[in-house]
């Protein structure tokens, strides 16, 4: 990535930058990570991650199956051409017309809610239906500090401690053209050991056991890390998934994974320009057409991995480097470099995952996105949203 400053320089910033290799390679180790333990293997690509269309395509040409959390997510699938049957479609906000048509169509459909039982049994069913459900396990009382919600708990799935799980179990069980087919197990993890999963895939046989289900597929979500390592973070987890599962001797049944972060993080760079450098008596600024809203959305990081070019030796400067907008916390980092001059740029590595999909439209709107194929030709794939783009769909009176 460092090298080709003069054909990065030809860009149009702000802008990010899609490194199509590094994305179908991380998909490429993913998956002959899961072949080398299990005969049944899935991955469904987290759409909510980063649902750039292009990148899209490349999962479907890669032979992923689409994850999608809504309705928008399971119309922009049919969309970008995957089959009915490869779209695995989650989450507590799916709506009654689309989620009727993903059972009929043979969508792997995970439910979430009491309301969807109710949609179900409000269908007659020609055949059987392989159906998904939602597991909510008390993770946080098995690995403390292992879950991003805490003592709080999460609220996605059916609670297996309490018996909601049980109660959801025999509703379903009403049903003639039922079956309960996969356990679906994500749990918002914070610290992505491997020991998280090993305790969804060891309650998962629990469940198997104490409710009697014959499950073809457990679904582990997603919530890994991984990329720019040869696969190893990948392998290491389906090792721990795959111990636990002959311990409990379920290492037959087959596996989903959802990744979003862990393939599609590193693939991802954000080039900006520096546009201006102003000193004041706190200190050097450096302004530049970037915003930290486009790579740090919950304004969270510290520190970013980045490339500067072009090079620049001398004594180092404490600056912050900050944003084009005008709010004064849009300051993206705070570093002691050798001087930035207008024009220099800055390139932010891994930005890929839940970065573009909450872009926002504050002041200026969504930023150029360009490719870097396996050709090393770089390619427009998102224009610049300008004026045309922001009114679209709107009405007014004149
Ligand atoms: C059900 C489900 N699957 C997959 C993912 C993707 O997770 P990540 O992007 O951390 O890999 C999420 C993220 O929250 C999720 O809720």
């Amino acid at each position: 990535m460092e090298n080709d400053y003069s054909e990065k320089n030809e860009l149009q910033t702000p802008c990010f930058v899609f490194y199509e290799d590094v994305f179908v390679q991380n998909l490429v180790n993913l998956k002959k990570a899961l072949n080398r333990r299990f005969c049944n293997n899935v991955i469904g690509y987290s759409f909510k991650t980063n649902s750039l269309p292009r990148l899209l395509q490349l999962v479907k040409e890669n032979d992923c199956y689409a994850e999608v959390v809504s309705d928008d997510e399971y119309l922009l699938a049919e969309e970008m051409g995957f089959r009915n049957n490869c779209i695995i479609f989650n989450g507590p906000v799916k709506g009654e017309q689309i989620f009727k048509k993903a059972i009929v169509n043979g969508s792997l459909v995970n439910i979430d809610s009491t309301r969807e039982i109710e949609w179900l049994n409000s269908m007659t069913l020609e055949k059987t239906v392989g159906i998904g459900i939602r597991v909510n396990i008390d993770l946080e009382k098995m690995l403390p500090g292992h879950t991003s919600t805490g003592e709080n708990g999460g609220r996605f799935g059916f609670s297996y401690e309490n018996g909601e799980l049980h109660k959801a179990i025999c509703q379903l069980r009403h049903q003639p053209n039922i079956k309960i087919d996969r356990l679906h197990m994500h749990i918002s993890n914070a610290t992505k050991s491997a020991s998280v999963y090993q305790c969804l895939a060891r309650a998962a046989c629990e469940i198997m056991e104490v409710e009697g289900l014959d499950i073809s597929f457990i679904d582990f979500g997603g919530g890994f890390f991984g990329g720019g390592d040869d696969g190893a973070a990948y392998n290491r987890y389906v090792d721990a998934i795959y111990e636990t599962l002959v311990e409990c001797g379920h290492e037959k049944t087959g596996v989903i994974v959802e990744p979003g972060a862990s393939v599609v993080a590193t693939s991802f760079s954000y080039l900006t320009r520096v546009t201006d450098k102003k000193k004041t008596t706190y200190g050097h600024f450096v302004l530049t057409d970037g915003t930290r809203m486009h790579i740090d959305p919950f304004f969270r990081k510290q520190t970013y991995s980045f490339n500067r070019f072009p090079h620049r030796s001398g004594n180092e400067l404490l600056q912050v480097i900050c944003g084009f907008t005008c709010m004064e916390n849009d300051r993206i980092m705070k570093i002691s470099e050798p001087e930035f001059e207008i024009g220099d740029m800055i390139e932010y590595n891994i930005v890929g995952s839940y970065s573009m999909c909450f872009n926002s439209l504050f002041i200026s709107y969504l930023p150029y996105v360009y490719s870097l194929g396996s050709d090393n030709l770089y390619r427009i794939v998102r224009i610049k949203w300008g004026v045309k783009e922001y009114i679209q769909g709107n009405r007014w009176l004149f």
